[in-house]
């Protein structure tokens, strides 16, 4: 991209709408997923990257600009509550300049030039912050931060924390008090739940504090009682009277009433005093046992906090210093590839086992064959790799001093390294342009996107099938139990008459093959929209499948008008043009889908097996048709998904954020930040009973 100072106008609208976009996905699997595909560190540089072409073009800041939000948009899991004060972030700052940029500026702000300041430098935990909200010192609600101003309730959740206190100890709190810290996992608790997981063939999370975001937001909070998720305390929101002068003894004092605080935090004086407190942190850290990021510098005294105050979403006192991500030189042993469901290839760096932030890391991310011309990446190479709070750890760079002259540029195959090798395609964007991708051109007879495909199938939101894991899947496929979707529904026909019976297969059990197969039998009754889903074909992601349900309506419809589209049927693709949203993208993917023979052969045995639901097309002629409606706060008579299902079959679409194109908004007790901006931009804000009026059914 081209350097900010040298952006027009219009390439900066364009470029902040990109960044508006593809900074929400990440937050949206951050926060509601718990599973971040980028580092911390290129999210940072995201935001920065935002924020730099906000400060140039003050005027073009978007009404969703990330630069507005602390978290992401809440799960409608949990009910929202709205904190007594925000829970806002910290900036952030990356070398011993800028702590001591932190402390000038705090010095210059109170007129305090000459004398050396105390603060707190506190481990800054990698886990979440939640708030715990206490009255007369009983516990009465538990909240996660959310955005900043409504998080959501998981009181229940962490209500079966041992180390948070459901009666406060001690004496001295306030009657109101909204306690504040971390969950998080130590590494041992960690490393035993994954140890479960990968026992249990399920998913393994990338590291503690994804796994702790994913143990907080479970619905049963038995689930939750079963993980080892700790809690610190460091700080405090609403409180209906002072208790503490410093932030020191706030502290002392929230340890006097039963919480645990960071041992390593300490008292410090000036700069130097910041810096020694880094020093040392970064030392002990190995040995803490729990993942931290960096240390939190605060300034000590609150009544100073009080006249520093905050800036937009983050206080003037207080910093958090973040460790640079963590390095470790290793050997690239080889490159293996893996395959995706739409035939992507990538390729897949394999080390020599080298511990990385305490980690032990073999395998690291290389993106695509660009990547690895431009690191010039040779297999036998010494290279520096880096994880970053990462989900897969990436490879930074070649120590050239180290290479051989033997070593030879890698060339990327030109065939799937399935055994069917089938040539790899390079693909062209819409303008013509070629893309980084390498695509198997094989799809479904390529067994390697078979196995992808298959996973897709069963996923949550397609056809959702529980005992269906990715290990059990694969473990099926490679049996010749399940080569595609319909053998999953006639799985247990085949076991009554086969020999060798599913219950003695591996250790699996007669109890876990009957709970199997009763959740398969609990899907052959399918919407038509996650049937549509399910197939996989590309482009056609959940929102498309539903288009495309309410388009054609049932299962009948839907197939017959795709052969039509196949066969290049004019009439039949104009017809699938006018639906809403449908592009050309999904009509070259539908028609080059099932004009394959096999794929059709894959549908018609499939739908054999199952009764599809027709899906309603929405409705065109009522009060709410063709409007964009968001709901926000809590609904006392339906679910969120009930509200949303309902308005989208009266015709009406539901989009999660307010904006101009925001037609109405339906706000029910606890709505927040979207309900102030409807205000703000003078929108129509109605309640949950005015909306049912409105749709008859009030
Ligand atoms: S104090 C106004 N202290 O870091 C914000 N935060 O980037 C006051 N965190 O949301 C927060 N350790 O989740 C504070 N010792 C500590 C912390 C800490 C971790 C997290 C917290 C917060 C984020 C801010």
């Amino acid at each position: 991209m081209k350097p900010v100072e040298s952006l027009t106008e219009s390439e900066a609208i364009s470029e902040l709408a990109r960044l508006a976009d593809e900074i929400a996905s990440h937050d949206l699997r951050y926060h509601q997923s718990d599973a971040p595909i980028i580092s911390d560190g290129d999210y940072d540089q995201l935001k920065r990257l935002n924020s730099a072409i906000e400060a140039r073009f003050p005027h073009l800041i978007r009404d969703n600009s990330p630069s507005l939000r602390v978290g992401a948009a809440l799960s409608e899991q949990f009910a929202p509550v709205e904190h007594g004060v925000p829970m806002l972030s910290l900036d952030n700052a990356f070398s011993d300049e800028e702590a001591g940029e932190f402390d000038a500026r705090i010095r210059r702000f109170l007129k305090l030039d000459d004398v050396s300041l105390a603060y707190t430098a506190e481990p800054k935990i990698d886990g979440l912050s939640a708030s715990l909200r206490y009255e007369k010192g009983l516990l009465v609600r538990g909240a996660t931060r959310g955005d900043g101003r409504v998080g959501e309730d998981v009181t229940a959740n962490l209500m079966t924390l041992s180390e948070i206190p459901r009666r406060l100890s001690g004496s001295g709190w306030p009657d109101v008090i909204e306690v504040r810290g971390e969950v998080y996992l130590g590494h041992a608790g960690f490393a035993a739940l994954n140890a479960a997981a990968a026992e249990a063939g399920e998913k393994l999370y990338a590291n503690p504090r994804n796994a702790a975001a994913g143990s907080l937001r479970q619905i049963d909070s038995a689930i939750t009682a079963r993980r080892p998720l700790r809690f610190f305390a460091y700080a405090w929101g609403e409180v209906s009277a002072p208790f503490a002068t410093s932030q020191w003894e706030a502290l002392e004092a929230l340890k006097t009433w039963g919480f645990q605080t960071t041992p390593e935090a300490c008292r410090v004086e000036g700069v130097e005093g910041l810096l020694q407190a880094y020093a040392r942190l970064e030392r002990q850290r190995p040995d803490l046992g729990y993942d931290i990021d960096g240390l939190v510098y605060k300034v000590d005294r609150l009544d100073w906090q009080q006249r520093l105050g905050f800036v937009s979403r983050a206080p003037r006192w207080g910093i958090a210093r973040k460790f640079p991500a963590e390095q470790a030189r290793t050997v690239l042993e080889a490159i293996d590839f893996q395959v995706g469901r739409t035939g992507a290839v990538t390729p897949v760096g394999r080390l020599r086992a080298v511990t990385v932030g305490g980690v032990s890391v073999t395998n690291a991310t290389l993106h695509n064959a660009d990547e690895i011309a431009r690191k010039d990446l040779r297999i036998g190479d010494a290279v520096i790799v880096q994880r970053a709070g990462d989900v897969i750890p990436q490879i930074v760079g070649v120590v050239l001093e180290a290479r051989t002259p033997d070593l030879v540029p890698f060339e990327f195959p030109n065939l799937c390294p399935c055994p069917l090798a089938t040539p790899l395609t390079r693909e062209t964007t819409g303008s013509g342009a070629e893309t980084v991708v390498r695509r198997c051109t094989g799809e479904l007879a390529c067994p390697f996107q078979k196995v992808e495909h298959l996973k897709h199938f069963v996923s949550r939101r397609a056809f959702d099938i529980e005992g269906l894991g990715e290990k059990q899947l694969q473990g099926f496929f490679d049996d010749g139990l399940i080569r595609e979707p319909a053998d999953i529904f006639t799985l247990a026909a085949r076991d009554q008459v086969s020999l060798k019976k599913l219950k003695d297969r591996d250790r699996s059990g007669e109890t876990s093959v009957a709970n199997l197969l009763a959740a398969i039998e609990s899907r052959r009754r399918i919407a038509l929209d996650r049937f549509i889903y399910g197939l996989g074909i590309r482009h056609i992601g959940e929102q498309t499948a539903l288009v495309l349900a309410r388009g054609y309506g049932s299962v009948s419809a839907f197939l017959a008008a795709m052969d039509r589209v196949a066969g290049q049927d004019p009439e039949a693709v104009s017809e699938l043009d006018a639906l809403d949203q449908i592009g050309e993208a999904v009509i070259s993917a539908a028609a080059g889908f099932f004009a394959e023979d096999h794929n059709r052969g894959m549908v018609q045995r499939l739908v054999e097996q199952l009764t599809v639901e027709d899906v309603a097309a929405p409705k065109s002629d009522t009060a709410v048709a063709g409007k964009t409606v968001v709901f926000t706060g809590a609904l006392a008579r339906m679910t969120r998904d009930e509200a949303k299902a309902q308005a989208e079959a009266l015709g009406a679409k539901v989009a999660s954020s307010v904006s101009r194109k925001t037609d109405l908004v339906v706000a029910g007790p606890g709505a927040g930040s979207k309900l102030k901006v409807a205000t703000d931009l003078g929108l129509e804000v109605i309640s949950e009973d005015d909306w049912l009026a409105l749709v008859g059914q009030g």
